[in-house]
């Protein structure tokens, strides 16, 4: 049988997570080690139109049909069906998996609808152009994550490093110099709709007070550009404990983020904070060499569940640190 794979990466937001609902720039890179991964196998002898959705992560195992329309599953493989007009698709199986956490701020939705569509075009003969698979994903995103910036559908589509600003044309950022970064996971699952909802809410009954914020969050996201580009690494982590500070005042932050991110502090980390949504999920800490393997084992004893280290570089993006 013919299978058509496709895999799509995880994500860190660097710089000026929530700022950019808000029309404020942010920063994003790509992280190889966790994937999501469709594979797309024809099932010449089933009748024309039936497709077998397969989610062993997640314990489905059912007819595309049976799943509600606003299934982000069901909408990544519609959506696909309709951006090339086709009625009926040929009979197939459609197999997903993922080592992304889940609502932990790495970006697994996005990446489960980039790794379909693009295997699903590829099996229908007709691949989507990155263009079409950001813009597609940015849709199944906009169903369950209220009002996404676009942030994550095009730096896991690109799968490299981007300045983001929303509504405006992906810009690539140059790192002349890699850096190391340890992704830590609190190991608390935190939708991003929750977080980015209730940043609306606050938003609404003080607009100046967080305008003020995300107004800040976006000069220091110009400055991290400018270090990062200049190649000046080690002034990434005093912009991260600012940014991170900012977050707090937004009020995204937690408990377990505020213990991993004061133990990567402690242990080193030339900078840390969260990444994503908050309230739970990922924080990140700006390690060089010396500090690396004390940071990961201080995360670990401090209750991280997972621990990543990746190098973040040019380009390509990221890949495993050792
Ligand atoms: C989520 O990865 C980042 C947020 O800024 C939401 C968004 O940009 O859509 C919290």
């Amino acid at each position: 049988m013919p299978a058509f794979t496709a895999t799509a990466p995880g994500k860190i937001i660097l710089f000026g997570e929530h700022a950019v609902v808000y029309g404020r720039p942010a920063i994003a890179v790509p992280v190889s080690q966790v994937r999501a991964r469709a594979v797309v196998i024809a099932e010449p002898r089933w009748p024309a139109g039936k497709v077998w959705v397969q989610a062993p992560d997640i314990g489905l195992n059912s007819p595309l049909d049976d799943l509600p329309d606003n299934h982000p599953l069901y909408q990544a493989i519609h959506g696909v069906l309709m951006e090339l007009r086709l009625e009926r698709s040929p009979a197939c199986r459609v197999r997903i998996t993922s080592t992304i956490p889940v609502a932990a701020g790495m970006g697994s939705g996005a990446a489960v609808s980039v790794a379909i569509m693009r295997a699903y075009s590829a099996f229908l003969g007709r691949p989507l152009s990155a263009e079409r698979v950001s813009a597609l994903t940015y849709e199944v995103e906009k169903l369950h994550h209220g009002t996404p910036s676009g942030i994550d559908n095009t730096v896991i589509t690109h799968a490299r490093p981007v300045y983001f600003v929303r509504g405006q044309p992906i810009q690539a950022i140059q790192l002349p110099v890699p850096f190391s970064m340890v992704i830590g996971d609190t190991g608390v699952s935190s939708p991003t709709a929750i977080a980015v909802g209730d940043v609306r809410c606050a938003w609404q009954a003080d607009p100046a007070g967080y305008e003020a914020v995300f107004d800040a969050i976006g000069e220091i996201v110009q400055a991290a550009r400018q270090a990062l580009e200049r190649g000046e690494t080690a002034a990434l982590g005093p912009l991260m404990d600012e940014n991170h500070d900012q977050l707090c005042r937004l009020g995204v932050s937690s408990p377990e983020l505020e213990r991993l991110v004061g133990a990567a502090r402690a242990a080193g980390a030339l900078g840390a904070k969260l990444s994503g949504g908050g309230r739970g999920g990922n924080m990140i800490a700006l390690v060089d060499s010396d500090t690396a393997e004390g940071v990961v084992q201080t995360l670990l004893q401090s209750g991280a569940r997972q621990v990543i280290t990746t190098l973040v570089r040019q380009p390509g993006g990221t890949e495993p640190y050792a």
